[in-house]
């Protein structure tokens, strides 16, 4: 079955939200909460060791209701449906969504056109397991003999930002091989990583689902080069292996066939890392931590399958993210990690969120006349409060953010760890009451003064407060904000999983460094023939 393909805003949940919404609109939360002494636990769901609280929003138990009536007309149930069981909702690339099989356990039955893929997916996580140990143990070696030290991770987008975040973010369970990652074109990029690598002691991871990308293929060609400068040409299967779909282009760049690790095109690229996309994670953290990580992942699978939307933790913040997308016009979401561990994580979740929802055409062909994918940004406090958070208190612009906070530190230093919660508990707080004339009054000032130091509050967050941050709670995180992204994509009647726009970047690029050699004419517009030619004349 395809996805259902209705447009939101000819349902009657959207006219009656959009009716609730003129009654609501300039309500503000602190009223709501002074009118509801429960209002907290109705919006708070537990779950594992998860603590979300989503009652610092613009909402009432009537909106929520409203919103749960949308996903139901947009036929919700039917899409997590068709998605878990292996249909081609990726009709615009005709393949199915099926990253959430890459962590479920291995008696399960996923199937792709008729044939479960739960045997592959083993075979392939055996295969990552026995190669994470040995490289791990040192019992596979370099050209040399020596044990690896180090592991370049060669790839871009989906092949880098979720294995890059997600070693950044639990490089406290990390053990003694240095993880390095290159993935920008630019060749000052894969130059400095060199800089810092032994030809003999390296491991190159090269991810590419495609083995097309141009990136991607450029940086493992200069550091295969690199490495043929110390080694010789049968050296190669020993250093390099490979992640891929295309088998027969990862064999033509010299990759021994023993050492390619094979992924399907089922998986998204901006969806992967928990296939072997996720090698490095594997390296870095060890197997049993990235298995633990899938294994949160899948908890969380289990969790937006079966839990009802009311208390469906992925559901409801993408419903209360369309809120505030749809009716308040809000352009943009912050994501504020109060860890530093988690500095990469607004970085991944702007491709799989953006690149996933950055969509104008709905499910029939049509352009659409709403608004879908959010813009979206974000950094760890307390850093960020020093930064933009100014303008969240008492900018023009209303911007949602998630909060999310660990109560338990890794490295168990209480003074810093109640400092840092101190701060996630006062800002939620903050930005919900703001601050009244009254108040700023009695905190002694007078005059032309006053209005500056006021703040209006009513500004939305959610709190996502997790017991403690290791490979299964980042799992269950990053599972969360993956189901967010396909709600929404459901509810904007938009294909969430093809990438036509990235596509047609890299076609422009191939065709202006085709010029640089004098291939084709140039037939651009004057400023971007200026600029070509500009270019030329510097270097
Ligand atoms: O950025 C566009 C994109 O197509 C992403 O979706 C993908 O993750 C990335 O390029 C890399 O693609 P590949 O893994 O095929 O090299």
């Amino acid at each position: 079955m395809a996805l259902p393909t209705i447009n939101p805003t000819t349902t009657e949940a959207w006219k009656k939200l959009q009716q609730h919404f003129n009654s609501v609109k300039d309500v503000h939360m602190k009223d709501l909460f002074a009118q509801d002494k429960e209002r907290a636990n109705k919006f708070t769901v537990k779950w594992d060791d998860f603590y979300v609280d989503f009652s610092k929003n613009r909402i009432t138990e009537e909106t929520l209701k409203l919103l749960i009536e949308l996903a139901n007309e947009v036929k919700l149930k039917d899409a997590i449906k068709s998605q878990f069981s292996g249909e081609i909702i990726n009709e615009t690339e005709g393949r199915a969504v099926l990253h959430t099989a890459l962590r479920a356990p291995k008696n399960s039955n996923f199937t792709v056109d008729g044939v479960n893929v739960m045997p592959e997916i083993y075979q392939v996580k055996q295969k990552i397991e026995a190669f994470t140990n040995e490289v791990v143990n040192g019992e596979r070696k370099g050209f040399t003999g020596k044990a690896f030290t180090d592991v370049v991770n060669i790839g871009i987008g989906g092949s880098d930002l979720g294995p890059a975040m997600v070693v950044d973010s639990l490089q406290y369970y990390k053990n003694h091989l240095t993880t390095h990652f290159v993935s920008n074109v630019d060749g000052d990029h894969v130059n400095e990583v060199i800089k810092k690598l032994d030809p003999e002691t390296t491991l190159f991871v090269v991810v590419s689902k495609t083995f097309t990308t141009q990136e991607t293929l450029s940086n493992a060609n200069t550091l295969k080069d690199w490495f043929l400068q110390s080694a010789t040409e049968d050296a190669i299967a020993k250093h390099f292996v490979a992640v891929s779909t295309n088998i027969a282009n990862v064999k033509a760049f010299g990759v021994d066939e023993n050492n390619i690790f094979p992924m399907w095109d089922w998986v998204g690229g901006r969806f992967s890392l928990w296939s072997a996309v996720g090698l490095s994670i594997s390296l870095a953290v060890g197997y049993n931590n990235f298995d633990s990580l899938l294994q949160g992942a899948n908890k969380m699978d289990n969790h937006f399958k079966n839990e009802d939307f009311k208390n469906n933790i992925p559901v409801v913040l993408a419903l209360i993210s369309v809120w505030y997308n749809n009716f308040f016009d809000a352009e943009s979401e912050a994501i504020i990690p109060y860890s530093q561990y988690l500095n990469q994580f607004a970085t991944y979740l702007q491709q799989g969120i953006m690149e996933s929802n950055g969509k104008s055409v709905d499910r029939n062909g049509n352009p659409i006349d709403y608004q879908t994918g959010t813009i979206i940004w974000g950094e760890p406090g307390t850093n960020s409060q020093h930064a933009f958070f100014q303008l969240i208190h008492q900018g023009t612009k209303l911007i949602p953010a998630d909060f999310i906070g660990f109560a338990n530190a890794l490295h168990g230093n209480k003074d810093h760890q109640d400092k840092l919660m101190s701060n996630f508990f006062a800002q939620t707080e903050a930005l919900l009451n703001g601050k009244s004339e009254a108040e700023v009054i009695s905190e002694g000032a007078t005059g032309d003064l006053i209005p500056f130091k006021v703040f209006q509050g009513n500004k939305p967050t959610n709190t996502i407060f997790i017991n403690r941050l290791s490979p299964e709670s980042l799992g269950e995180l990053i599972a969360m904000y993956e189901h967010k992204i396909f709600v929404q994509g459901v509810i904007w009647n938009i294909f969430s999983y093809d990438q036509f726009g990235v596509e047609l970047g890299k076609q422009l690029a191939t065709k202006i460094l085709q010029e640089f050699n004098n291939i084709s004419n140039n037939e651009h517009d004057s400023s971007t023939s200026n600029l070509l030619n500009y270019y030329k004349n510097l270097t």
